[in-house]
């Protein structure tokens, strides 16, 4: 019997989305089932609630909303072979999954799932660096820091996250803002090829000259397109870089001084070495005795190695959350939005100072022009060249709309589980265009219909006028 035709039921067990097209598989399973049959062909890989590699996979999530679900069984392949598998086998049973790299996606169930098992992904960490060809194979199991670490014994570097424990699978399937980059745009742009199982378990490479269309879809891929188990970059040189953390006191001295500095800067288009965010944090700690307003409450820098500049300071301005919601927007640069904005983050912060365990931050980060014009092979990019402006994000929506500096893009990864990413970020020729690729690759809808958590595609273009 073929593996997947085209009537079924099945879709009306799985619920809402009116699904255009629907799949039949050989039987339906229960989760647990699931995992069994899993384990009847890939038994050391399997693991089910009581075991240590389950419990350690559920800690390394970054949130606690992610981590409180229970799957069936953590599936932790060790090659791109194991997953087409395995796919197959969720396919033909109808197991429902989720997939997870860094496990940093912080809103619930983003990699994660009670409803079927988990592609836990940390063995497909492989760090293949060509010092000849200055390229690098990274498998997206890896965290980030081992990449740098990695790289900058060669004096190479990609342009990846910016604290050590991003994954690198999630990291690049959302764009990927990187901490430095000679090459502008975000990371998925230094990828020149992609190894990646569809949805039928069929392995393919996606580059410029090969599955073009489906290459391009990647750059913005989230969780339509397929399992991507191998990323093939660019490099640039790279040896010491300088980094720092300051953090002020927030008062109508610093705001004046720092927010227009920083439109400055994010109109500086020579800077593509070294992306500076300036944000507004609940205060970390206090002080001990009072100081001038712009002493700062702590200034930690560094010059060093990638790996060394991100592990220390920058690693420690973000304290390990529990719950953590992350939620952004884009706007035009002007002064007057952060100090409104500052002023209000201020303002609201200053109520939620003393309640327990709670912190707050606001932060702004640069799309300056060149990072934009870096982003021509990404889905992203018409609409970010749209408003053919220097752009920021930050996070409140409504001041931007009225003072019409809201801009039609949503970051993907740092969205808010309900954001309407690909709607926000594509005019709807791209989100036609990103469509019909998905239902060429995926025709039977597999992955709508099992593959649960991240951002999927709308089932048809919305506009984003009506939003
Ligand atoms: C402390 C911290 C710092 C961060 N810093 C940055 C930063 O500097 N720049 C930036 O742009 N973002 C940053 N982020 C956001 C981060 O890029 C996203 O959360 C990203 O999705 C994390 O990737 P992951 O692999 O760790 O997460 P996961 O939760 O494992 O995966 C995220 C999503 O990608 C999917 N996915 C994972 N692997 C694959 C794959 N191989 N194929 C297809 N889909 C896959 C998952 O199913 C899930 O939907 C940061 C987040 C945190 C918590
Ligand atoms: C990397 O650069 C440093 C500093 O320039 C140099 O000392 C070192 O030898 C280089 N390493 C390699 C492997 O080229
Ligand atoms: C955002 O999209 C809407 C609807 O397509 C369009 O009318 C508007 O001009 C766009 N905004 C910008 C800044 O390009």
């Amino acid at each position: 019997m073929p593996l997947f035709s085209q009537i079924s039921l099945l879709f009306l067990l799985t619920g809402s989305e009116a699904l255009t097209q629907r799949y039949d598989a050989d039987s339906i399973l229960t989760s647990q089932e699931c995992c069994d049959a899993i384990r009847t062909e890939f038994a050391s890989i399997v693991h089910g609630p009581a075991s240590n590699d389950y419990s350690d996979r559920l800690s390394t999530y970054y949130s606690q909303q992610q981590h409180d679900y229970s799957p069936a069984c953590y599936v932790k392949p060790k090659s791109t072979e194991d997953i087409s598998k395995i796919l197959k086998i969720a396919a033909s049973h109808h197991c429902q999954f989720a997939v997870a790299s860094g496990g940093h996606m912080a809103w619930a169930e983003a990699s994660n799932t009670d409803d079927g098992f988990v592609f836990d992904l940390r063995d497909m960490n492989r760090i293949y660096i060509s010092v000849e060809r200055q390229t690098v194979s990274l498998g997206p199991g890896s965290k980030w820091i081992s990449v740098y670490k990695a790289m900058d014994a060669h004096n190479l570097t990609v342009p990846g996250a910016r604290m050590s424990d991003v994954g690198v699978g999630g990291f690049l399937a959302g764009g990927g803002y990187p901490f430095t980059s000679k090459t502008p745009g975000f990371g998925a742009n230094s990828v020149f090829n992609y190894e990646v199982v569809l949805s039928d378990g069929t392995i393919v490479e996606a580059n410029a000259d090969s599955h073009s269309d489906l290459f391009w879809a990647l750059k913005l891929a989230g969780t339509n397109y397929g399992i991507i188990t191998r990323f093939d970059m660019n490099a640039d040189a790279s040896t010491e870089i300088w980094g720092a953390v300051g953090l002020y006191p927030s008062t109508e001295q610093t705001r004046t001084e720092i927010f227009p500095a920083y439109e400055e800067y994010s109109h500086r288009n020579d800077n593509t070495d070294l992306f500076i965010s300036v944000g507004h944090l609940k205060a970390m700690g206090r002080p001990e005795k009072p100081m001038s307003p712009v002493e700062p409450v702590i200034y930690n820098e560094k010059t060093g190695q990638r790996n060394e500049v991100i592990h220390d300071p920058i690693d420690s301005l973000l304290q390990t959350p529990s719950r953590t919601a992350w939620f952004t927007l884009t706007i035009k640069v002007s002064t007057k939005l952060f100090l409104d904005f500052g002023k209000k983050a201020a303002d609201v912060f200053a109520l939620l100072e003393d309640a327990p365990g709670f912190s707050t931050m606001l932060g702004f980060q640069p799309f300056p022009k060149k990072f934009i014009e870096g982003n021509r092979g990404s889905p992203v990019y018409n609409t970010m060249k749209e408003s053919d402006e220097d752009l920021t994000r930050e996070l409140v929506q409504k001041e931007a709309r009225n003072l019409d500096l809201l801009v039609n893009f949503t970051y993907l990864n740092y969205a808010n589980k309900d954001q309407p990413v690909y709607e926000q970020s594509l005019t709807p020729e791209d989100l036609a265009r990103m469509l019909r690729i998905r239902d060429k690759y995926d025709p039977s809808a597999i992955f709508r219909t099992l593959w649960k958590g991240g951002y999927k595609l709308p089932e048809t273009p919305t506009a984003r006028d009506e939003l």
